[in-house]
């Protein structure tokens, strides 16, 4: 009762509407054929008709018009204006259309114009065929169905065509899935046969006339609609196109209600279960391989392939029949060879490929596609026939640096007639194909000259190498510093000790415990000197050493010239002590042979660390 409500308003506005209209345009349809096919999910409307300017002005755009609620679901539409009559008809040119809402005109009339690719004179006619296609437009009746019972749907439209002229003769055909009919408007000139309801021809229809009909009829087709569908196609210039398709479909008729049987099922699908669908068909390319269909617990080996020339046939089976409102998720996969997808037109490359789903008779309500480019690619940019959201990203998987450029596209209520040609241009430098490869090479001569090192290092333990003889040299170079750096070392606890004797002096007064000190000390600087000799004529010797051999050296004399001014110092000091007075110029010896000792011990310490550091 709604719908015939909502009719009745539309009848009342059309009508006032008439008015503003009839005034406004000159062009009248003369002939006039519309086919409407239900015989799958989609309604897909054909109009045929001959448009005559009968006015003085040329007409330049030809308008439709449809109801809001048919306008809101529809998914496509095309015009193509045709020269020549019948079968004489040659060439056919499609006209652009746009939505173009006149002033006044009520929001329940959608109007599309169409442009003529040139202006229609007086006196004179053009052939248009129309195309449209609607999705959410058959409506289950009942909502709600048992396992064994019919799908059925009504279906709305009007016998007169909405168009904004008149129409001189005009008849509309609809076309069922089957011979079977629940019930159907019948008015003046309306005929059911075969599996097809025909209304009119009618003549003289005003402008804008309405006439509802509604059909309600059985229908087993399959009412898949993918909710979701993200398509991936990845370029890869070694060769493939790799393309990989996520579902996320539901079944969209009739809900299905009460207990599922898989017994009844199985026994009799034909009838326990003739609203289901067991499987999907994917019209892949004819040189698809490595095809593959999974779900979330895994590969689903229920599937068939049959190939030809053309065509390759993929037939998917979910793990379970789809009833109405049941929803299942799976991804399909499959590899292109490039040379039949990727193109060069003037210095750019393009990709030629199909934008929508390939499952036969799917309606993808929200649809990405992704077109991973290789790493490297610029100036990108996609060409749709129709309009799409575009944007682009960037993907990363394993060895990319910069990441791969990714046009996004996005598009809704696509259908089979959307699955058309789309190209991706870019640039790519050559060189940037290489990048890949060059890295692993580098990685692996990386790898090799880790190896080829590491199996040197190894020969070094055969004992008769020449390496094995340097490494020994080496070590005992390495030994003999070493212990000229212990002797050094004792040789400077000797000076602190000397120095400490000086302290106590000057405390304690005790020249005698002073000179014993002196004594011990003098005693073994001299054989520290001694031992000192061989290890310093070692490492003359030693071709190994020459590089650090300059450092031992000035590190020897310096301790030795520290240690004549620490003696010095003693020696100064003791006499003064043994004097017993310690004139100015004492003192004044005593502070300059301080500032060179302090300076050489300075120059022992760096010379140490540095000889530690080898
Ligand atoms: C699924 O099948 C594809 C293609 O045949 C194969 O590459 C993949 O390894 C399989 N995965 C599992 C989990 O069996
Ligand atoms: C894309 O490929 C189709 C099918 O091979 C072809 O008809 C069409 O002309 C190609 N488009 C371009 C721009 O090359």
């Amino acid at each position: 009762m709604m719908s015939r409500f909502r009719f009745d308003m539309l009848v009342i506005l059309l009508v006032v509407f008439v008015c503003i209209q009839h005034s406004r345009s000159d062009l009248i349809i003369s002939k006039l054929d519309r086919r409407i096919d239900l015989t799958s999910q989609f309604v897909r409307l054909t109009s045929s008709f001959k448009v005559d300017n009968t006015g003085p002005d040329p007409v330049s755009e030809v308008y439709f018009t449809f109801p809001e609620h048919q306008a809101n679901n529809l998914a496509l539409l095309v015009a193509v204006s045709t020269e020549g009559r019948g079968k004489q008809r040659v060439s056919a040119t499609n006209l652009p259309v746009e939505v173009k809402q006149p002033n006044g005109s009520p929001p329940s009339l959608i109007w599309y114009a169409a442009s003529l690719p040139k202006e229609l004179g007086k006196g004179e006619s053009l052939n248009v065929d129309a195309f449209a296609v609607f999705t959410h437009s058959l409506r289950p009746f009942p909502e709600q169905i048992t396992q064994a019972e019919q799908q059925l749907f009504v279906y709305q439209d009007s016998a007169h065509f909405t168009s904004p002229y008149n129409v001189k003769v005009q008849s509309l055909t609809v076309q069922l899935p089957s011979e079977n009919v629940e019930s159907y408007t019948k008015l003046e000139k309306t005929k059911f046969s075969g599996s097809e309801i025909k209304y009119g021809p009618y003549e003289n229809v005003p402008a804008l006339s309405h006439s509802p009909v509604i059909i309600h009829f059985p229908s087993n087709k399959q009412f898949a609609i993918a909710k979701e569908l993200v398509k991936e196609i990845e370029v890869s210039h070694w060769g493939n196109v790799q393309v990989t398709e996520h579902y996320n479909i539901i079944h969209g008729g009739a809900q299905s209600v009460g207990e599922f049987s898989r017994l009844d099922f199985q026994a009799r699908p034909n009838v326990r279960g003739a609203s289901a669908f067991r499987n999907l068909v994917a019209l892949l390319p004819p040189k698809a391989h490595s095809i593959y269909y999974r779900d979330a617990i895994g590969n689903i080996s229920t599937s068939n392939i049959h190939g030809d020339s053309v065509k390759t046939l993929f037939e998917i089976e979910p793990r379970y029949p789809m009833f109405g409102g049941w929803k299942t998720s799976f991804t399909i996969g499959y590899s292109l060879p490039l040379q039949d997808y990727l193109f060069q037109s003037e210095g750019a490359r393009f990709l030629n490929i199909t934008l929508g789903s390939l499952l036969y008779d799917v309606l993808v309500e929200n649809l990405t596609l992704k077109v991973v480019l290789p790493e490297g690619s610029r100036d990108i940019s996609a060409s749709v026939p129709f309009p799409v959201k575009q944007s682009q990203e960037t993907k990363f998987s394993h060895l990319d640096i910069a990441g791969r450029p990714t046009v996004v596209i996005e598009k809704i209520n696509v259908v089979p007639e959307h699955n058309q040609y789309i190209q991706v241009y870019y640039k790519f430098n050559s060189i940037s194909l290489l990048t890949e490869p060059l890295m692993l090479i580098f990685g692996f001569f990386t790898l090799f000259v880790a190896c080829i090192i590491y199996m040197h290092a190894d020969l070094t333990i055969s004992k008769s190498s020449v390496s094995y003889l340097a490494k020994l040299q080496w070590d005992e170079v390495q030994g003999t510093i070493q212990q000229i750096q212990d002797i050094i070392n004792q040789c400077l606890q000797i000076h602190d000790k000397l120095e400490a004797s000086l302290r106590e002096l000057s405390r304690t007064g005790n020249v005698q415990a002073c000179k014993a000190v002196r004594k011990s000390a003098d005693g073994l600087l001299k054989d520290l000197s001694k031992d000192l000799k061989p290890l310093l004529a070692l490492l003359q010797s030693s071709p190994q050493a020459a590089h650090i051999l300059h450092k031992v050296e000035d590190l020897v004399a310096k301790e030795r010239d520290l240690q004549e001014k620490i003696m010095l110092k003693h020696t100064t000091v003791v006499d003064c002590y043994e004097k017993k007075s310690m004139g100015r110029d004492a003192e004044n010896r005593v502070a300059s042979i301080q500032q060179k000792i302090s300076a050489l011990k300075q120059e022992v310490d760096d010379l140490l660390e540095f000889v530690d550091d080898i």
